[in-house]
């Protein structure tokens, strides 16, 4: 929800404390949260209770003359992290952002933080093509103390297609025409507690690969392996347009039939480069 009283500006406070540690030089202040929700920023609060629990901060910026939504902080406290809370935090900012007419966020993170890199590219669909060296100079939170400050500039385009098939976990559109010899098909982990949560998500799963698997088959395809990559709990097929033997080893260039694979799997094998023509 939009936060009101100053008091719950002050528990946003101590909710980035909990999110970021105690180091005061990197949180930002009750006073300005409460000049930008007044003056055309977005501060959100998450609730477990009448506990705040998470917090989101963002101002609109202009980009030559046109406006899009800059997200600055958002920071969920420790003990509720990986619950699902910053997720609801960025899907509330995206409605407020729709209705004021806008159809781009934009915020920085470290892309050498896996878990924000899960978060921000995979589970939220943003797309990063926007390097800063250094960004933020030194900071003395319990992340970046002693630490470069390089970041990630990620756009979530948030009236795209893509984008809402993926924040409602729907396979995003297949890629049909790939070009190379080996390419990567993902299934969902566990189809039977997809199906029990939504069937049409179940179903939409087999339409799409589907489509995937007899395209490719036409073509040639044959399915040599399986990945599991256990560090993020997804599952692939590695089809290759070679014969079985020579496919045995698989490293090089693999393609990917979604579009929102990551640009690296990592197995206990070997290291895979996905790469994302058409
Ligand atoms: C980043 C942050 C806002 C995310 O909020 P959250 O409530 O923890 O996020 P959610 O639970 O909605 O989603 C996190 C997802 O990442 C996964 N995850 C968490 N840590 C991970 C890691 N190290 N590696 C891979 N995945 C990880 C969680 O399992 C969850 O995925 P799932 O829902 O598919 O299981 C929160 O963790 C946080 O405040 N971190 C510290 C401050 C920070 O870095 N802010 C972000 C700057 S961009």
């Amino acid at each position: 929800m939009r936060v009101s009283r100053p008091v719950q500006f002050a528990e946003s406070v101590r909710v980035q404390k909990s999110a970021w540690g105690q180091d005061v030089s990197s949180t930002i202040p009750a006073h300005l949260l409460i000049a930008a929700q007044h003056h055309g920023g977005l501060v959100l609060g998450a609730y477990d209770g009448r506990r705040m629990v998470g917090v989101l901060f963002g101002i609109t910026a202009l980009d030559n003359g046109r406006p899009y939504h800059y997200s600055h902080i958002t920071g969920v406290a420790r003990s509720h992290q990986s619950k699902g809370v910053g997720f609801k935090l960025k899907l509330a900012q995206r409605e407020h952002v729709v209705k004021s007419g806008q159809s781009l966020v934009k915020w920085t993170y470290d892309p050498l933080q896996g878990g924000n890199a899960y978060f921000n590219i995979r589970k939220l669909g943003a797309t990063c093509r926007t390097y800063h060296r250094n960004l933020y100079g030194r900071l003395d939170d319990s992340f970046n103390r002693g630490r470069l400050t390089d970041r990630f500039e990620v756009e979530w385009h948030i009236k795209n297609k893509r984008l809402r098939e993926r924040i409602r976990g729907l396979p995003v559109s297949a890629r049909l025409r790939l070009k190379g010899s080996r390419l990567l098909v993902e299934i969902p982990r566990n189809i039977t507690r997809v199906r029990d949560v939504s069937l049409s998500a179940a179903n939409s799963w087999t339409l799409h690969d589907r489509r995937i698997f007899e395209n490719y088959f036409d073509r040639g395809f044959s399915v040599t392996d399986v990945i599991v990559d256990n560090d993020e709990d997804r599952i692939f097929y590695l089809l290759n347009r070679s014969t079985i033997r020579e496919s045995a080893e698989f490293s090089g260039k693999i393609e990917s039939s979604h579009q929102h694979l990551p640009g690296l799997v990592r197995t206990d094998q070997s290291t895979l480069t996905v790469t994302q023509r058409d």
